[in-house]
């Protein structure tokens, strides 16, 4: 099925913390047309986060908010202002390592999405990658999710498993899941713009449509859950 071009692409706002390829991901997909959405806004907790001057090279509003010497509220405050401002239909935590308060999350709640660098419920946190390598896990993967108010808890739209071999260490595991990362993430966008992701309860049912198996590259050692 030809992607409709006349179709309004969503609003993004995305929260980093770090390098930003999950970010440079979202923004890869939307400049080619791949996901229906655009990201607006771009803001960090950290001052040198890379992620950053991926949004200046393309263009992209970007905001360092320091958390330090306010209180969260204040700072959640000054995030949810500049949200409301870009008028954003979906905020993306892409690698943003600070908890949201219950009152930021339950106000965006179905509208707040995270990426998880392992198979959740199993090692939760943000050392994903580390800890399942240390607890001797063989398979483990890559999540997003609709954010609750606990930590990376809520409702699970998209998994993908990826193996991990013997002499991985942590850096060579979390490699090989931002590769897939950088495809369940923006398909989860893509989702959540054709309003195929339907909340009910614990669980997130993806309605009907067609799939990025058949479209897009995929790996054939990597299983992918329904709704990719
Ligand atoms: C990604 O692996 C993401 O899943 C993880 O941080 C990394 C950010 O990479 N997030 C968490 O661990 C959240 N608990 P990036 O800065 O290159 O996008």
């Amino acid at each position: 099925m030809e992607r409709d071009f006349m179709r309004e692409k969503i609003k993004v706002g995305v929260l980093v913390s770090g390098n930003g390829t999950d970010l440079h991901s979202i923004i890869d997909a939307s400049e080619k047309d791949v996901i229906d959405a655009q990201v607006e806004i771009v803001i960090s907790d950290k001052k040198n986060a890379f992620a950053l001057k991926r949004a200046e090279k393309h263009k992209i509003s970007n905001y360092f908010i320091n958390p330090k010497e306010i209180k969260q509220e204040e700072h959640e405050k000054k995030i949810d202002k500049l949200f409301e401002e870009s008028k954003i239909d979906l905020i993306v935590g892409a690698g943003y390592m600070k908890i949201l308060s219950d009152s930021f999350v339950n106000k965006w709640y179905g509208k707040l999405i995270n990426i998880h660098p392992a198979l959740l419920p199993s090692f939760k946190g943000t050392s994903g990658q580390e800890d399942a390598i240390n607890y001797g896990v063989k398979i483990s993967g890559c999540t997003t999710h609709f954010m609750d108010n606990k930590m990376d808890h809520g409702p699970i739209i998209l998994q993908a498993a990826v193996k991990i071999y013997q002499n991985d260490n942590r850096d060579e595991l979390a490699n090989r899941i931002l590769k897939i990362e950088h495809q369940i993430l923006p398909r989860t966008i893509q989702l959540f713009a054709e309003k195929r992701l339907k909340i009910i309860g614990r669980k997130v049912k993806i309605l009907p449509g067609e799939s990025w198996i058949d479209k897009y590259e995929y790996y054939p050692d990597v299983l992918y859950s329904e709704g990719y």
